[in-house]
């Protein structure tokens, strides 16, 4: 079994035995109880037991005291005793019967110490209807009543003291048995006490556990965010590299179309308008429509040629600055829809790489005005504020969810990117249905 598995039963385990140790100490005390309480009702049988032997004794020595005081007095209120003695003996006897049944030990012992006392009242009863006191029997026994008394107080002595033997074996077999489960209380409070110190240490190495677990995500969240930080910077660095090198091989391109091409065109035209003169009337009318459509043709393209240029390097931007160009773009927008421009009075104080990304900003914005926004009316504005200079672009179009914009292209990307180049904020805020608003706040 796998280590692990083993530490994650473990607990169970402790637990079990948790459960086991509590329901023994439940047992025992439940036990132990019991056994106070038998024993309790025990001792009291037995002390009543003791009880009536003692009664016995008073009633005896109740009635032989009254009869020998109404001898002496004559008169009948001293034999009251006498008589409620002589009441009461049958229902004690009764009752020291149902104590000692017949078939225990004691039984033979107490038939005997009934017999005499039925002979002391016997006795005392001869006496009484005698109207006189007792003889001696003999010098050494003295009278017969005497006698009597001293064998019934052997009797019960015998009695009481078997009983309280048995008393005093109850009690010793009780403190037996309760040291017995002493000992057991002893061993599971040792083990308790092992169980509750195994669970601290379980509890602990877990806690550790936890701790160490919670150190190694933190290290290998630390590596990770690092990690990401470092290709993210590398990322950046070759979107930079790629933004730069896209505008330089614009810049390239723009230079050829415009020295190269656009001179070879321009000396292409005036060519062909030099030959179209010099011929003049010595051709005929269909040579002279071709050299015209030829001139026109050559035309255009140098005008599509310089477009190109326009597009691929604005061309106000370096001579006139950014408020220009912007106006400009501004303007070949409003061909689509009404453009609302709001510009800074005075010229922007910005880097002429910072200028080009804003304009890059705008022009993505307001293609994308056109392609998706369907809007009436769109906000272009230039302004300076403290410390920054802010670019925004606000349509009343149809909006979008700005949460999944990566899927779809790469302009919003390019805008972040470019903004991100100049540690400048870019903020796209849009809902759908209640148009879109892109601003740049560049760092002065
Ligand atoms: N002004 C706008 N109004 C409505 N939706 C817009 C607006 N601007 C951008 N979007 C939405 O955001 C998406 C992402 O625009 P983004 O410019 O990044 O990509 P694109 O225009 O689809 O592709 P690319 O710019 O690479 O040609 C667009 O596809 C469009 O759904
Ligand atoms: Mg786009």
């Amino acid at each position: 079994m796998p280590s692990s598995v083993k530490r994650q039963i473990r607990p169970y385990w402790l637990l079990a035995f948790g459960c086991v140790m509590v329901l023994a100490l439940l047992g025992i005390t439940y036990t132990h109880s019991r056994m106070n309480a038998e024993v309790v009702a025990l001792s009291d049988i037995n002390q009543k037991r003791i009880d009536r032997l003692d009664q016995l004794w008073v009633l005896l020595v109740d009635a032989q005291a009254s009869a020998l005081s109404f001898l002496l007095m004559r008169n009948d209120i001293y034999l009251e005793p006498y008589r409620s003695a002589a009441a009461r003996l049958e229902p004690l006897m009764a009752s020291m019967n149902f104590d000692i049944p017949p078939g225990s030990d004691d039984h033979a012992d107490l038939q005997d110490l009934k017999r005499l006392v039925d002979a002391k009242f016997q006795y005392l009863g001869d006496m009484l209807s005698q109207g006189k006191a007792p003889v001696a029997v003999s010098e050494e026994h003295g009278e017969l009543g005497k006698q009597l008394m001293d064998e019934i107080r052997v009797r019960l002595a015998i009695l009481k003291a078997r009983r309280e033997k048995a008393h005093q074996d109850l009690e010793n077999m009780y403190l037996a048995r309760a040291g017995k489960i002493q000992y057991v209380g002893y061993a599971l409070g040792a083990a308790s006490l092992l169980l509750i110190l195994s669970l601290f240490v379980v509890q602990q190495r877990q806690v550790a556990l936890r701790a160490r677990i919670q150190e190694l995500l933190k290290t290998e969240n630390s590596r990770l965010e690092a990690k990401v930080q470092v290709r993210t910077v590398e990322l950046s660095n070759l979107a930079t590299n790629l933004t730069t090198a896209q505008e330089a091989e614009r810049q390239h391109i723009a230079r050829e179309l415009h020295d190269e091409m656009g001179s070879a065109l321009t000396a292409a035209k005036m060519d062909a308008s030099w030959l179209r003169r010099s011929l003049g009337a010595h051709v005929d009318d269909s040579i002279q429509e071709r050299m015209l459509r030829l001139i026109e043709n050559i035309g255009s393209t140098i005008s599509l040629t310089r477009r190109l240029v326009d597009d691929l390097q604005p061309p106000l931007l370096k001579g006139l600055g950014l408020v220009e160009a912007l106006r400009s773009l501004g303007q070949q927008f409003e061909i689509d829809m009404p453009v609302e421009m709001h510009f800074s009075e005075h010229s922007v104080n910005l880097s002429p790489e910072q200028s080009l990304a804003l304009f890059r900003v705008a022009q993505e914005s307001l293609t994308n005005v056109r392609k998706y926004a369907k809007a009436s009316k769109v906000e272009l504005s230039l302004i300076e504020q403290p410390g920054m200079v802010v670019l925004s672009v606000r349509d009343n179009g149809i909006g979008f969810n700005t949460e999944n914009i990566e899927l779809h292209g790469h302009g919003i990307a390019g805008m972040k990117h470019r903004a991100q180049m100049f540690n400048a904020r870019l903020v796209l805020a849009s809902c759908m249905g209640q148009g879109t608003r892109i601003e740049v706040h560049m760092p002065i």
